[in-house]
Formats: C-alpha cells, sequence, structure tokens
C-alpha cells in the first residue's frame, strides 16, 4: 500500500469517453509521486477515446465498455472495480449517466468534474451558457456523482474570469487549465479522508 515515497497508495479508475486531458494530468501528478493514488485501470465507454491510448502508451489497464448494450455491463465493471481492489472512480469527461444500481453499489465513492462553478450549469454547453448569461467568472467542480446530474456534494471548486473577448474555444482553454490543476488535488483530498 506504501510508495516509496512513504506515501499511501490507493487504486483508482478513471472512466473516460474522448480526449483525456485531465486523465493525463491525473496519471502525471501521480507519476510525480506527489499524489496519495495510482491509476490502476481506465475504463471507456468509446472504443476510440484517445484518453485510451495514453492509458496503453502509460502502460494502465484499459478497457472499453459498451454501457448502452446490456445491463449486465455495470455488474461486469464492479467485478472489474473489485478485482483490482479500486478505493475511488474519478470521471473525466466520461458522457454516459451511470445506472443507479452501480452508484448505489459504489456509494460515496464516485467522483466527477464538471466545467462550471456548479450548481449553476448542470449539463452540456456550459461555456455557451455563461457567455449567454454575461457572466464574470466561471470555473470548474470537483463534486461526488449520485443519481441526479451534476449534483453531488462539492468537493473542490476554482473560478476564472472572463471577459466580453471571450468564446467558448477560450473559455474552454482557460477552464482545462485550472481543472488539471484541482482535479488530481481533489482525488488526494478525498483519499485522505477515506
Ligand atoms: C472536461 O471539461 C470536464 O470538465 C468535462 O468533460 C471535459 C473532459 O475533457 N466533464 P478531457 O477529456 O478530460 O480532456
Amino acid at each position: 500500500m506504501k510508495k516509496s515515497n512513504g506515501k499511501l497508495n490507493y487504486n483508482i479508475a478513471i472512466f473516460i469517453s474522448g480526449r483525456g486531458s485531465n486523465l493525463k494530468s491525473i496519471i502525471k501528478s501521480s507519476l510525480k509521486k506527489k499524489t496519495l493514488y495510482k491509476v490502476k485501470i481506465v475504463i471507456s465507454n468509446r472504443k476510440k477515446a484517445e484518453g485510451l491510448l495514453f492509458a496503453k502508451k502509460m502502460g494502465i489497464k484499459n478497457y472499453f465498455f459498451d454501457f448502452t448494450k446490456s445491463k449486465k455491463i455495470g455488474g461486469r465493471v464492479l467485478n472489474l472495480l473489485k478485482k483490482n481492489s479500486i478505493k475511488l472512480v474519478c470521471l473525466a469527461g466520461f458522457m454516459r449517466i451511470l445506472p443507479s444500481y452501480f452508484i448505489k453499489s459504489f456509494n460515496g465513492k464516485i467522483i466527477n468534474i464538471h466545467p462550471s462553478l456548479l450548481p449553476k450549469y448542470k449539463g452540456l454547453n456550459t461555456h455557451e451558457k455563461v457567455i449567454l448569461n454575461n457572466e464574470i467568472y466561471t470555473g470548474c467542480t470537483v463534486h461526488y456523482v449520485n443519481k441526479f446530474l451534476d449534483s453531488g456534494k462539492i468537493i473542490a471548486q476554482r473560478k476564472v474570469r472572463i471577459t466580453k473577448k471571450d468564446t467558448v474555444k477560450s473559455i474552454e482553454k482557460k477552464v482545462l487549465k485550472i481543472e488539471h490543476k484541482v482535479y488530481p488535488k481533489a482525488i488526494d483530498k478525498v483519499l485522505s479522508n477515506l
């Protein structure tokens, strides 16, 4: 359970659907040995998710599960988490709503990152909504996952200033930059309270 630097080493799983820039930052932080976790497995609901290739390159076990296909998939994923002694599931751009029995079975041990200052702007297209509402600040939130979309208890939040010149693209870039800093720290915060 201990890393070479004497810190505790909890196994975590990352669920992704695409690019995986958060996945990369979470893995890179753990390689600097500054974290309490080790990314043991990566799971994607999209076969061609870029993040899966990165996991492979880093020698991390990676899996594709078609969550739409069968109700049994959740059970198979839960078995995999158990087999790998996973203490925490981190959703990072995972674009599927997990079945409620899955959330129940892993109760309080699933977290997500969302690109807005929750409770504002749940769901998709957050940056568009931020612009439409003439917000001066936006940001990111790490929160526990419950059965309601983007509604679980907040773990960490950070804001960034935006200006009238900002576009969806430039806001996305600013927000992602802070996401990459906030998520690894939030994971450690959760693990240190287990
Ligand atoms: C991030 O903006 C995250 O907040 C949201 O989906 C995006 C995933 O980006 N849930 P990436 O795949 O980590 O690059």
